[in-house]
């Protein structure tokens, strides 16, 4: 090969490397190869010592006009890439969506069942969780030394309230100095010093119902109780029963249980017996509405206190109560 060819080569080659160099780092690589001082035009240069000078001349200058040339490629392909780094932006890669919160489980239940009450007149209250103990027990028919009253693992606090067990310490808030008809819905937290399971939880939600006129009857009671749970539970076929129970606050009391909605012949869940304890109810005991100062000659009403979180697992499926206070993001993002 003549020094004439070899030079062509060379210029042939580095070309093809330049063109295809599509990051800086092949770039680099390409001027180390071709233009540093122990690079491939260098050694040519240095190789062509022992040409004739006519030679030297001839392939000499071109060398160095290709190493001109070479350069200048470099610089301005470097610089094009450069600016390539800064904007290289992929508008086809699919973007982080924000991570997005939604509304609690327990909180969905909650708002549900305070449609359904204002659709059908109620009013909705909001009373203290911080409570004295006589709305807790005296007003709702549990006065001292009753024994309901230590059936209700309660948390006393040091100054002689306590954190309310159940709603029902609503009643007295709610009704004391009120004229009927009433109607009336409580939601709300209540707390129980108790050990805590798959069904118990120190902490956990409430609503507190009451309806009082002159012609309430169980009757009501049954109707009312069977719209709304028919609602929440989304469940139009859902059968109810009731059976005699004993509250203080009221007289007589039922248990409310509803056809199991997971089995028909017996599951975990309704204890292989096909029906679920759902809401316990009654006609408000003449006490309680003498307490409130409503004379109970002339009025009469139901009142029944059932658990959110009791519906809201039978509504979602939720097999522990615990999950809803977990806080657990792999628990919540299914609702
Ligand atoms: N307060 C009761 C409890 O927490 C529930 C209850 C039962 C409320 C019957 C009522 C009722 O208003 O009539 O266990």
């Amino acid at each position: 090969m003549t020094l004439n060819e070899e030079l062509y080569k060379i210029e042939q080659d580095a070309q093809k490397a330049l063109e295809e160099a599509k990051t800086t780092e092949y770039l680099e690589a390409f001027k180390l190869e071709y233009l540093s001082r122990h690079g491939v035009l260098s050694t040519f240069l240095r190789g062509i010592k022992d040409a004739s000078i006519d030679e030297k001349r001839t392939v000499g200058s071109r060398a160095n006009t290709l190493r001109a040339e070479l350069e200048q490629k470099y610089e301005s392909k470097l610089s094009v890439l450069n600016k390539g780094s800064v904007r290289k932006i992929d508008v086809t890669v699919p973007g982080k969506r924000p991570a997005q919160g939604h509304l609690h489980p327990l909180t969905i239940v909650r708002r549900e069942i305070e449609d359904i009450f204002l659709s059908m007149g109620f009013e909705i209250a909001d009373t203290p969780e911080v409570e004295e103990a006589k709305f807790n027990f005296d007003l709702v028919n549990m006065p001292k030394d009753h024994p309901a009253r230590d059936l209700m693992d309660t948390f006393w606090l040091a100054d002689g309230r306590l954190l309310r067990a159940h709603t029902s310490a609503g009643q007295g808030r709610v009704m004391t100095g009120r004229k009927p008809p009433l109607r009336i819905l409580i939601p709300g937290r209540v707390f129980r010093n108790e050990a805590t399971d798959a069904s118990h939880e120190s902490t956990f939600h409430q609503f507190e119902g009451m309806m009082v006129d002159k012609d309430i009857s169980m009757a009501d009671l049954k109707g009312v109780i069977e719209v709304v749970l028919k609602k929440i539970l989304n469940r139009d076929d859902a059968k109810l029963r009731f059976r005699p129970t004993y509250f203080p606050f009221v007289e007589p009391g039922i248990e409310t249980h509803v056809s199991c909605l997971f089995c028909k012949s017996g599951c975990a869940t309704c204890k292989y017996s096909g029906w679920i304890e759902i809401l316990p109810a009654g006609m408000i005991h003449p006490n309680v509405l003498r307490n409130v100062g409503i004379d109970s000659t002339k009025y009469r009403g139901f009142a029944f206190g059932g658990s959110i979180d009791r519906l809201a697992m039978l509504r979602f499926g939720i097999s522990d109560i615990r999950l809803l206070w977990s806080g657990d993001p792999s628990f919540l993002k299914q609702f």
